[in-house]
């Protein structure tokens, strides 16, 4: 907003001030708690007087959206926290108009309402704050930062802390895959695994095939690097369906494949080993790299860890890439690829693209590593999501319709549900939200836009009565599309 400094009077100045306050409420950007600018500042940006600002603020007070405190300034009033819900709701608001679905769009409205308190998280695949070792990682921050304060501060380039890709090779070892810490290259998130590793092995408008229906953010990817997807159906208990891929491969020229084998995003199957060796045989036979997204590899829910493809190659064109974000701590953005023959170029993008990492996130997970707690913590996460995922699972079963279907992950923390034929998942969602519940409709996870009467949740967060309500009301809502259909 401007205010303009030749305006007339002072009462329609601090009418504006006042309402410009109120928008940066509404949209969340000034939270409860949180201090508003002072007088002088304002005045200055607003290029209005201080007295205009301070009859705005006295107003604001008597509406009880601010209040003083002595020797400090103003701050939002904790109780308002009503404004902000509502701003969700109104950017969530349903239209019975048909219209066209844009894919951002879609994008933003899942992202944005990931961290909003007021909102269900069934939406995002996001574990819940109070599952990771909030505690462990301060004090292995802290470790860090006495142990090595100048490294800190410091550009640190690719691959990386040296500290950490030895940790992270180290944690190799007892899957039967000797990994040359030279090899590993430390990325932001899993993320940028993938898009290194994409940008890496195909050129603009390389055919690359992937599972279907696959994790989002791969699609976009390849959409935004001007390549093209094949998709290849996969089976919710094995994953990607290995004939499929050599009719693909022999008809047409795939230059990368790209799989998340261990609990797949969204379906959770796993491949089995036999599949592994036999996919690896096959790619390397044809010359295709394999960029194997093991981000859930950890979180399996029975005794064994499953295997990673890059156990069973012969030639080093397996790429995997891994992150403890849905372990450990999503903020730090530790992720990391293991590059083999690929690895001097791939150091080049990340060079090319950011230069270097933060270096006090990749030292405090080297020490988290180091610490031995990592292990301890997974034992604890992964009974914790499965007792989730089964709860989840039996509750949702109980109140969608009776021909709904839905997956049974053996790892992971998300639900693939086959809602009934005519439930579209997109209306859901946006009926969902209006009552602050999200999830993630089917279609996102298909370049040719399947799924449509699908949708996936996440079950990252503990048990609780909110979440229940919200699982019941999301049955209600089935239900309801479904006889309105
Ligand atoms: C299969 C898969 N790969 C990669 C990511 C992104 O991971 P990160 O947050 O480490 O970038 C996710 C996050 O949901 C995922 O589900």
């Amino acid at each position: 907003m401007t205010v303009s400094a030749t305006a007339s009077s002072d009462g329609f100045l601090y009418d504006r001030v006042s309402q410009h306050l109120l928008e940066l409420v509404a949209a969340g950007t000034l939270k409860p708690g949180d201090r508003a600018p002072s007088l002088r500042g304002l005045s200055r940006q607003l290029n209005v007087s201080i007295s205009t600002v301070s009859q705005a603020y006295n107003r604001l007070q008597d509406m009880g959206v601010l209040r003083v405190k002595p020797q400090s300034g103003y701050y939002v009033d904790g109780s308002i926290a009503a404004t902000s819900a509502q701003a969700v709701q109104r950017r969530t608001s349903v239209s019975r108009q048909p219209r066209k679905v844009r894919f951002g769009e879609l994008f933003e409205e899942i992202f944005s309402v990931a961290n909003d308190p007021s909102v269900v998280p069934f939406g995002a695949a996001v574990p819940a704050v109070e599952l990771m070792p909030v505690k462990g990682m301060v004090r292995a921050t802290q470790r860090a930062l006495t142990r090595r304060p100048e490294q800190a501060v410091n550009y640190c380039f690719p691959p990386g802390d040296v500290e950490l890709r030895r940790e992270i090779a180290r944690r190799y070892v007892p899957l039967g895959v000797a990994v040359d810490p030279d090899n590993v290259i430390i990325t932001s998130g899993c993320s940028e695994a993938l898009a290194l590793s994409l940008q890496t092995v195909t050129r603009r408008g390389d055919i690359v095939a992937v599972e279907s229906p696959t994790y989002f953010s791969v699609l976009r990817l390849i959409e935004r690097m001007g390549l093209l997807a094949v998709e290849i159906d996969s089976d919710p208990q094995t994953g990607i369906c290995l004939d499929a891929l050599q009719t693909a491969i022999d008809t047409m020229e795939i230059k990368a494949v790209v799989g998340v084998l261990n609990f797949s995003n969204p379906l959770g199957s796993v491949m089995p080993d036999s599949h592994k060796e036999r996919l690896v045989a096959m790619l390397e036979q044809a010359g295709i790299p394999l960029i194997e997204d093991d981000i859930y590899g950890d979180l399996h829910f029975g005794e064994q860890r499953p295997a990673i493809a890059k156990r069973y190659e012969r030639k080093g064109q397996v790429l995997t890439c891994a992150s403890f974000s849905k372990t450990v701590a999503p903020g730090y953005r530790i992720g990391w690829v293991i590059a083999d023959r690929y690895r001097d170029e791939l150091i080049e993008w990340k060079q090319a693209t950011s230069s270097a990492m933060c270096s006090l996130p990749q030292a405090a997970m080297a020490e988290y590593l180091r610490s031995g707690e990592y292990e301890r913590h997974l034992v604890r996460l992964r009974n914790a999501y499965r007792s989730q995922v089964e709860k989840m699972r039996f509750m949702l079963g109980r109140v969608m319709p009776p021909t709904t279907r839905i997956t049974n992950p053996q790892g992971g923390f998300v639900l693939w549900l086959e809602l009934p034929r005519g439930v579209d998942a997109i209306e859901l969602m946006h009926r969902a939200l209006q009552e602050h519940i999200s999830l993630t409709p089917g279609m996102l996870f298909s370049a040719t836009r399947k799924f449509r009467n699908f949708i996936r949740i996440n079950c990252g967060h503990p048990w609780s009565s909110r979440i229940e309500d919200a699982v019941e009301r999301l049955g209600v809502l089935t239900h309801e599309l479904l006889s309105a259909g």
